[in-house]
């Protein structure tokens, strides 16, 4: 598939997004204004910009932690398997997690996630997604901070990858076949 050529139209700019991002931060202010044991986990490693612009502009005391699972190969495809390469650091019993995910497509390797942070008994668990693709969803999961709704387009960008490129880009794009 990569080696094929292909252009990124814009879909969505920096600017849109910061802006987003601003609200997306009020709002996890107000559902976390209660606590000061809030551990952000991010998902490795597409989300890796978003968790970065997210949390420095979430005014409350928190710790940032890891996971990284697998989900796509090189390709375009998503395995439904999801398996675990790197697990959290700390431990998150009796402690607030909020997921930080780029995007929900078929929605498996969310649902995986949430599966393996609720068995460690946290004390509250939301998630956050940058992008949803709700039309190709195959489980039902629930994200409760959302960013933008997004057709079924394959995007790449702000730190969303295609065969591992196109992460350093400052927006989303997508990817048109040429
Ligand atoms: P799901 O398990 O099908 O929901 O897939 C979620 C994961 O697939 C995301 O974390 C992304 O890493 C990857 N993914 C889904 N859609 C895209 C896309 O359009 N571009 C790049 N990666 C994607
Ligand atoms: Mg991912």
């Amino acid at each position: 598939m990569s080696d094929k050529s292909y252009v990124i139209d814009q879909m969505i700019s920096a600017k849109s997004i910061a802006a987003r991002i601003e609200e997306l931060a009020v709002e996890i202010e107000q559902e976390f204004s209660d606590t000061d044991k809030l551990i952000v986990v991010g998902l490795l490693r597409g989300s890796f910009v978003f968790i970065a612009d997210l949390v420095r502009e979430i005014n409350l005391p928190i710790e940032v932690d890891f996971l990284e699972v697998s989900s796509y190969g090189d390709g375009m495809e998503s395995s439904r398997e999801v398996r675990i390469l790197k697990d959290l650091r700390g431990t998150i019993e009796n402690r607030d997690v909020l997921i930080v995910e780029d995007i929900v497509d078929t929605g498996h390797t969310m649902k995986n996630v949430t599966q393996h942070i609720l068995r460690r008994q946290p004390a509250r668990m939301k998630t956050i997604a940058l992008l949803d693709k709700p039309s190709r969803r195959e489980v039902e999961i629930k994200t409760d901070f959302l960013g933008f709704e997004i057709p079924d387009e394959f995007v790449v960008g702000y730190g969303i990858d295609f065969a591992q490129r196109n992460r350093n880009l400052p927006f989303i794009g997508k990817v048109r076949f040429t």
